[in-house]
């Protein structure tokens, strides 16, 4: 179980994490809100790439920086920005992510074909990622963050620029994994989420604002039909604000 405890986490000025607490046990969960609303900040520090200002995050009851490896290797990450080396081919790239996870040697082969299969790429792994387009790109990273058998997926808007035919093979490889895992998918996307997510999580200027099954948020919301219903709002202001704002730019 992944519990998070009053995380806070300010950029000078910015309060990027407002006293965040979920806890986490097998499962899908989406994490929405629109641009800037802390959800690559919170995955960040969830995956120890960014140190919280205050709080805390348990794995199995340990804090996560001092579960260290053992963390990392139950830990499968999707990040945001494509950090991507240019010069790997596809295989050298999936087979060097499976070496740094501890896959044992031998097995490193047939995981690396596996998960290429399984994101539609297997034809491409001889190429160099220079010459990947960008829906590739992000499918070669969810193929990493996937590999040998993590019980933590955190995947950040992992369907951002892919065609609509790769982006319903993402919720479905999604949705086959979420059997004893805990998926966290960040998203701005209602349809992404919409059907596979046993659990939304709104978040909103870096505060928690909403959380529960999509039926329950729509009851709750005064009988709302949908999930798109329940982000126009939660949202619907911020969104005319931003829009405002943009106009005057
Ligand atoms: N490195 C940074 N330095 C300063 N401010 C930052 C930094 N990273 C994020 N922020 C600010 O923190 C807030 C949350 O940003 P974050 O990237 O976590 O949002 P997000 O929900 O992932 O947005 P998006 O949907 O655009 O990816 C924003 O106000 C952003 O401007
Ligand atoms: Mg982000």
């Amino acid at each position: 179980m992944l519990k998070i405890e009053g995380l806070c986490k300010n950029y000078g000025k910015t309060r990027a994490l407002i006293d965040v607490n979920l806890n986490l046990t097998p499962g899908i969960y989406a994490l929405l809100g629109p641009n800037g609303s802390g959800k690559s900040t919170l995955m960040n520090i969830l995956t120890l790439g960014l140190r919280a200002d205050s709080g805390q995050v348990l794995w199995e009851g340990m804090p996560i920086e001092k579960a260290g490896k053992s963390y990392r290797e139950i830990l499968g990450y999707m990040p945001q920005q494509q950090g991507l080396y240019d010069g790997f081919r596809g295989v050298d790239f999936l087979s060097y992510i499976a070496s740094l996870k501890g896959i044992p040697k031998k097995q490193i082969k047939e995981e690396v074909h596996r998960v290429a299969d399984l994101v539609n790429l297997s034809d491409r792994l001889k190429d160099r990622l220079s010459s990947y387009s960008g829906g590739m790109r992000q499918r070669i990273l969810l193929a990493s963050a996937i590999m040998g058998d993590p019980k933590l997926i955190i995947l950040d808007e992992p369907t951002a620029g892919l065609d609509p035919k790769e982006r319903i093979r993402t919720r479905e490889i999604v949705r086959s994994m979420s059997q004893g895992r805990i998926i966290l998918f960040a998203t701005h996307v209602v349809s992404d989420i919409e059907c596979i997510a046993d659990e939304i999580i709104l978040i909103k200027k870096g505060v928690i604002v909403e959380k529960g099954p999509q039926s329950e948020l729509c009851e709750k919301m005064g009988g709302l039909k949908d999930l798109e219903a329940v982000y126009m709002h939660v949202f619907a202001e911020e969104q005319k604000a931003d829009d405002y704002s943009h106009q005057e730019v």
